[in-house]
């Protein structure tokens, strides 16, 4: 029980240490100290009742012992004659000692169960009430060579609560991304963008409703497989202590050209290499946390990239930068694009609105601009007449790359006045070259 209440007294006390800078800008002091001081009662209140039984277990046992020895030597004493002396005296040297071997049992017993709480604590965490993670691998998964191939997804009547009393974070979503196709997944802010990747990589299964990647459920395959299939840049980049080296190749399967090469195609600088970069990287800023998570990415061959704002703490100039990567590196295969800006995704091939964990639209970014009352025209329009008709003329080019069966690669440039973003007849032969090299 002691044992049990140090955990709140250590969980305060080191939540107070470590956010005391908000603490006390929030003037929440009297808050913190008040619970610290609850939290430290009963933490005495468990040790005062802890050390009373122990001490209390003690005595009884002591108590018994002299109940039995003291009788027990005065009956021997009475049959003395009867009994062998030196047997006599063994005897009572042992009965007299009992008391004391007693009570450190009882003391060694006490010491014992109080270290029990530990294995209670395992055995709890290992309990079967406690959900389990589906399987990892399972004999049916496909080899990873031969699935997935093409990389398309589709979604059929999705479901998905984070908890049975919550609402539907995806309600009934039917989505089909076509394999090596780029989607921009906009909407605002709750409207179920990040579940959908949480659904593909099921991080939550649905409750109803299949999603199928090139025809296989992904709720039949191995959660190891599934996720070995796909690559993420989550919203919030998860980077672990060590090196740039340790992150960006944990199973130290690369040579150190290639981390050098994806660095340097994401603007990071050689020398961070070696680098060490702290708990939670965090001698790195936001922007470039999210840089190593894309140069980790940049270093698979995975077929479907799935993306979570992954610019969103970068300025716009790499924000640019980046997006060209992404038009370079991930050509032919599925992309999904969480995007804040919508000139990350104005020259996608498709554009997916959600609202309210429902997908609202769907269609290439022309498509939905030829409807003037759509959601994406009126977001496009909240940006201001210049913004949204540069991401327009830019929508129409990239509509005319795709009808040519090309993607186009130049970033749209919103902060030079300048810029036209107007099909060039070059622009179509370079693209069209650089095409027939993938290919080749
Ligand atoms: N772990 C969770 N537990 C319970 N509810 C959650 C959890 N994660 C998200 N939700 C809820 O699910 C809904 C969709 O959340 P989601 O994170 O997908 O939104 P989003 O569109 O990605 O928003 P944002 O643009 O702010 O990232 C929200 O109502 C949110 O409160
Ligand atoms: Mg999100």
């Amino acid at each position: 029980m002691a044992n049990n209440r140090t955990s709140g007294m250590l969980t305060t006390f080191s939540e107070s240490v470590t956010g005391r800078a908000s603490i006390s800008a929030m003037q929440m002091d009297d808050f913190f100290t008040d619970r610290f001081d609850k939290d430290l009662e009963r933490y005495a209140q468990g040790i005062f009742v802890a050390g009373s039984m122990g001490n209390w277990s003690m005595l009884i046992s002591f108590f018994s012992a002299f109940m039995i020895a003291v009788p027990t030597a005065f009956v021997m004493l009475a049959y003395h004659e009867e009994i062998d002396t030196a047997l006599l005296g063994l005897a009572l040297t042992y009965l007299l000692s009992l008391p004391y071997f007693l009570q450190q049992v009882a003391f060694i017993l006490n010491i014992f169960l109080g270290n029990l709480t530990s294995l209670e604590r395992l055995l709890q965490y290992t309990d079967k009430a406690l959900p389990q993670e589906p399987e990892w691998f399972k004999e049916s998964d496909p080899e990873a060579s031969s699935w997935p191939t093409k990389g398309e997804i589709r979604f059929t009547q999705v479901t998905l609560r984070y908890q049975s009393s919550l609402p539907p974070a995806l309600d009934n979503l039917d989505l089909v991304l076509k394999g090596g196709q780029k989607t921009g997944v906009i909407g605002r802010t709750g409207a179920g963008k990040s579940t959908v990747m949480s659904c593909l990589f099921r991080l939550v299964d649905p409750v109803s409703g299949t999603v199928h990647i090139d025809g296989k459920n992904i709720c039949e395959i191995g959660l190891h497989t599934l996720r070995e299939a796909m690559r993420i840049i989550p919203q919030h980049p998860l980077l672990m202590s060590g090196t740039v080296r340790n992150n960006l190749d944990p199973f130290k399967c690369r040579e150190d050209q290639e981390l050098l090469v994806v660095l340097a195609k994401v603007g990071l600088d050689s020398e961070l290499l070696d680098t060490e970069i702290g708990q939670g990287a965090s001698a790195l800023s936001s922007g470039e946390r999210q840089l190593l998570t894309f140069a980790r990415v940049l270093l698979s061959d995975a077929k479907i990239i799935c993306m979570d704002e992954p610019t969103s703490n970068i300025d716009a100039k790499t924000d640019e930068f980046v997006q060209k990567v992404v038009r370079e590196e991930f050509v032919g295969r599925t992309v999904i694009t969480i995007a804040h800006r919508l000139q990350s995704v104005i020259d996608y091939d498709n554009i997916a609105v959600m609202q309210k964990g429902k997908l609202a639209e769907f269609g290439s970014p022309m498509e939905l601009l030829s409807d003037q009352n759509s959601h994406f025209s009126s977001m496009l329009s909240s940006l201001g007449a210049e913004t949204a008709s540069k991401l327009k003329i830019a929508a129409s080019r990239a509509h005319q790359a795709h009808k040519v069966g090309i993607t186009p690669m130049k970033s749209i440039d919103l902060s030079s006045p300048s810029s036209t973003m107007e099909i060039q007849p070059a622009d179509l032969v370079d693209a069209k070259i650089d095409s027939k090299q993938e290919q080749l």
